[in-house]
């Protein structure tokens, strides 16, 4: 695996032991065909974490999700054979089937996913998928416990599974320092109130040293909501609230991806040549326009498909011109409003090609299959454009992972709906529910000259490749550190309690930004 050179700082951990958890495992054994192989999740977490994991020869705590999973693992879940190029340590955690089901299909997907979306997607309540909630957060604190005892660690939680987590380690594990970072949007205290369990969730959240969200928006609705549901003390100025004499610092990182490395992949001779194989074979001297994402219906795939049939109406010329080929991965199957959503797509699909193809031409080749992501990036470097519909995104990893890996003259399409949409101004920006407008940005996109695509995607690759995923990991971590030296310095008269956060300037360095003071 490469890796840059920003990897590489985040090497120095003083000693401590650096703990990765999430509930989506980095790779899984999956028996297929009588043989098992090692799969990657569609997940862009664990994409965007493994490189830091590796690099920091850390430990990295998860879910099992694999049918063959279980005959890779000693008597405590660690994974005895590591697949060539991965230097962390793997534990998984194998969760009873029911515990799992009404965790994660139950309280994780069904409630807070559509809780924290505003996709316009109702979230459920049942109250034994929150007991599953709680019960499958705690055996992940058992497990990281187990792992860590009470040595100096560094334990770095990913993600809306595990919100209850932070609170339970805070307990377990005194010398651990705790981040967590929320790869979701944190929504209004409006739309947050409607969950039974706020308190509860809060409070969990609150046990971290330091909550990482993508932007300083999340960072102001999480505050806010803190606001309205606890007797808890902010500290507007340095974004910090104090629970019980507990502090956590909040602050704005927002995710990229590793831009060398996806960059380097894609440079190869033999993915260069299998871009020009996908350009041949799809394009055909047509314009292809791609679209990569999990079939869920936060991603806004039927409003793209809407958009589509009008530009065709809108503008007939440019029929048998371009090509929409559509990457989406079939994603949590157990969640009957995925399962509806990915038969709603067919049928969108099936409909638009029904009423415009011919002269072998197909408007949109839906692909709703896993592909690697090595693939995917030979994909992204054969599309003259990538369209990202979300309705609703924390940042979208892809159209970051797009500038990485695009010609020279690509054009992002990117929804204003996602938190990409505030770090990439060069991309042309649509909003998905506005179809015709929607239209109308495609066909703009389709004529827009080459020289300002060029210029545009220059500008983009600046923008990722100066803030790169080792780039988010070296400021979180610095920050957690800097939180340690705070918390160990005797405190000025009339300061604060335990827990000294942040520095100013290291803060501010780290992508740190004062929320401001306004109510939603
Ligand atoms: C989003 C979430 C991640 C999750 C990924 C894939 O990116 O923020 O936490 O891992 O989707 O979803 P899955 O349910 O398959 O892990």
């Amino acid at each position: 695996m490469v890796r840059s050179p920003l990897l590489q700082e985040v090497t120095s951990l003083e000693g401590r032991r650096f703990v990765v958890v999430s509930n989506r495992q980095p790779f899984s054994h999956v028996r297929r065909d009588g043989e098992v192989r090692v799969e990657k999740p569609p997940s862009g977490l664990t994409l965007a974490l493994e490189p830091i994991v590796q690099a920091t020869r850390g430990t990295w705590i998860a879910a099992s999700s694999g049918d063959a999973d279980r005959e890779f693992v000693d008597r405590r879940g660690h994974v005895l054979q590591n697949p060539p190029d991965v230097q962390y340590k793997l534990r998984r955690l194998f969760l009873p089937a029911k515990l799992n089901e009404d965790f994660y299909t139950g309280f994780a997907n069904s409630a807070l996913w559509p809780l924290c979306h505003i996709a316009y997607h109702k979230p459920r309540f049942e109250e034994h998928w929150w007991r599953a909630y709680v019960r499958a957060n705690e055996l992940f604190a058992e497990a990281v416990a187990d792992e860590i005892g009470d040595r100096p660690a560094i334990v770095f939680i990913q993600d809306f599974q595990l919100a209850l987590l932070p609170r339970l380690l805070r307990q377990r594990c005194p010398r651990a320092l705790i981040a967590q970072f929320w790869h979701i949007p944190w929504p209004n205290p409006e739309a947050f109130r409607i969950c039974p369990w706020r308190k509860e969730l809060l409070e969990g959240l609150l046990g971290n040293h330091l909550l990482g969200f993508h932007l300083p928006y999340h960072c102001n609705n999480f505050l806010y909501t803190v606001d309205r549901e606890l007797q808890a003390r902010l500290d507007r100025e340095r974004n910090r609230v104090v629970l019980e004499e507990r502090a956590t610092a909040v602050a704005a990182f927002p995710l990229s991806v590793d831009f060398r490395r996806i960059r380097e992949s894609v440079l190869g001779a033999e993915a260069q040549r299998e871009a020009a194989r996908l350009r041949e074979l799809h394009g055909r001297g047509r314009k292809l326009v791609l679209s990569v994402e999990r079939l869920d219906y936060s991603k806004g795939i039927l409003e793209r498909i809407e958009a589509i049939q009008r530009l065709f109406e809108r503008y007939p010329a440019l029929r048998e011109t371009v090509s929409f080929v559509q990457i989406a991965t079939p994603s949590r199957t157990t969640v009957r409003a995925y399962r509806d959503y990915a038969a709603a797509v067919e049928r969108a699909v099936a409909r638009v090609n029904a009423n415009l193809a011919g002269n072998g031409w197909t408007p949109i080749k839906p692909m709703h299959t896993y592909l690697e992501p090595e693939k995917v990036w030979i994909w992204y470097n054969a599309a003259d454009a990538l369209i990202v519909s979300s309705l609703h995104d924390g940042m979208n990893l892809v159209s970051k992972e797009y500038v990485a890996a695009a010609p020279d003259d690509g054009v992002l399409l990117l929804s204003e709906f996602t938190g990409a949409a505030r770090d990439l101004d060069e991309a042309v920006s649509i909003n998905p529910y506005a179809t015709d407008g929607f239209a109308d940005a495609i066909a703009m996109s389709l004529s827009m000259p080459e020289s300002e695509r060029r210029e545009r995607m220059r500008r983009l690759r600046w923008r990722v490749s100066n803030y790169d995923v080792g780039a988010w990991a070296r400021d979180i971590l610095r920050v957690i550190r800097q939180h340690d030296f705070d918390a160990h310095r005797p405190a000025p008269v009339g300061g604060l309690a335990e827990g000294q956060f942040p520095s100013r300037g290291l803060a501010a360095e780290a992508g740190w930004r004062p929320a401001r003071a306004r109510r939603h």
